[in-house]
């Protein structure tokens, strides 16, 4: 669809050179492309000569877009329809368990945040849904039928909104009136609780669809096992890059590569009769993270929040503990929508940022 193509052309990498400096791709390495969106990130691997790319996206369109670039580089970019978390199975069907390099560009892309019909935008008005795969709850449904405290807690905890409880009961009182449909009825009712927006300032409604997105998508769990599944695939010498767009992302990334690294276990601090921590899985390569440069700022204002984090594989065997997750206790207090969609378990690191 020539549109659909436009649109591809219009997303422009963040922090592309960055990640592809600290990826290092090696002429006939074997990668993954954990989120492959426009292809930004696999046309900048591929260009390394004879390197064999598996690039991985939930959205289905993002894949079918990328067919024109899989006919041109035949038999070394495999394009995998499905989940990073479960980057494993989707390489073990291609035969592939080991290899030298994943990188993860998390969010959205332009393309999803330009098309109206996808719901992902406060700027766009369109059917208020959010789903990466259309699968599982919309973000309305979400609105239209959790209890009032679940709503809060949801705006509070993935979208860090510090007004989650006026803004959730201001939602329960307008979907009595008319349930949510439109992206714009959540525009509506985030202004009428937070403000107009104002110049130079973020949209009041920017937290609301951070929230409701990372939640319909479970977003931060995914992080958190995509994480564990690279650390599992990757060669000793193998470099994994993520790149992320929001604090919430970044400090589940940050504390995944200081745990993989050994920062703050300093020996001095065990008990005697406290195990030996184990040895370290990552080497961190990129120490503070790095930043998009202020003219790539200024030329893409999608960077401006960005955040590259990078590690080396050691030869230590993958480390199984799961990086603390903010979540919420959606049917905990027994209500809510059927079945509680985030875990207990994932509760452990709350409120600890
Ligand atoms: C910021 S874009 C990536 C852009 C890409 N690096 C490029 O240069 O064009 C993020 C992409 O990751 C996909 N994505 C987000 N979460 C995912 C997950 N858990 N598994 C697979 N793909 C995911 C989204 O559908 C989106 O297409």
């Amino acid at each position: 669809m020539p549109e659909r193509q436009d649109r591809r052309e219009r997303h422009v990498p963040v922090l592309l050179r960055e990640a592809m400096e600290y990826l290092s791709p090696r002429p006939g390495g074997v990668y993954v492309d954990a989120t492959f969106g426009a292809g930004g990130y696999a046309r900048a691997i591929l260009d390394v000569p004879e390197t064999r790319l598996f690039a991985i996206d939930r959205d289905p369109a993002a894949i079918a877009g990328g067919r024109a670039l899989a006919e041109d580089h035949p038999g070394r970019l495999i394009l995998l329809h499905g989940r990073f978390s479960d980057m494993e199975r989707l390489l073990a069907d291609h035969d592939v368990t080991a290899v030298d390099g994943v990188v993860m560009d998390l969010g959205v892309s332009s393309m999803q945040l330009d098309e109206a019909d996808r719901g992902f935008s406060f700027m766009r008005e369109g059917p208020l849904d959010m789903r990466m795969e259309g699968e599982g709850l919309s973000a309305a449904q979400v609105l239209n039928t959790f209890r009032e405290e679940d709503i809060a807690d949801i705006l509070k905890t993935y979208g860090e909104e510090r007004r989650a409880r006026p803004l959730a009961r201001a939602i329960v009182r307008r979907r009595k009136e008319r349930p949510f449909t439109t992206t714009f009825d959540l525009v509506e009712v985030a202004e009428s609780v937070l403000g107009r927006p104002r110049p130079g300032r973020k949209h009041p409604a920017t937290r609301a669809f951070q929230a409701l997105r990372i939640f319909v998508n479970r977003e931060l769990e995914e992080v958190a096992r995509g994480l564990l599944a690279a650390e599992r695939l990757l060669k000793p010498g193998g470099r994994l890059v993520v790149v992320s767009f929001h604090s919430l992302e970044d400090r589940i990334v940050k504390r995944f590569f200081a745990a993989r690294t050994g920062r703050g276990q300093a020996a001095s601090r065990r008990l005697p009769h406290e195990p030996e921590p184990p040895a370290p899985s990552f080497v961190d390569v990129a120490p503070g993270g790095a930043a998009p440069s202020q003219e790539e700022v200024a030329c893409n204002p999608r960077a401006r929040s960005a955040r590259l984090r990078a590690g080396e594989r050691t030869d230590a065997p993958p480390i199984a503990e799961v990086p603390p997750l903010p979540a919420v206790s959606i049917g905990e207090r027994g209500g809510g929508a059927g079945k509680p969609p985030h875990s207990r378990r994932a509760r452990k690191g709350r409120g600890r940022r």
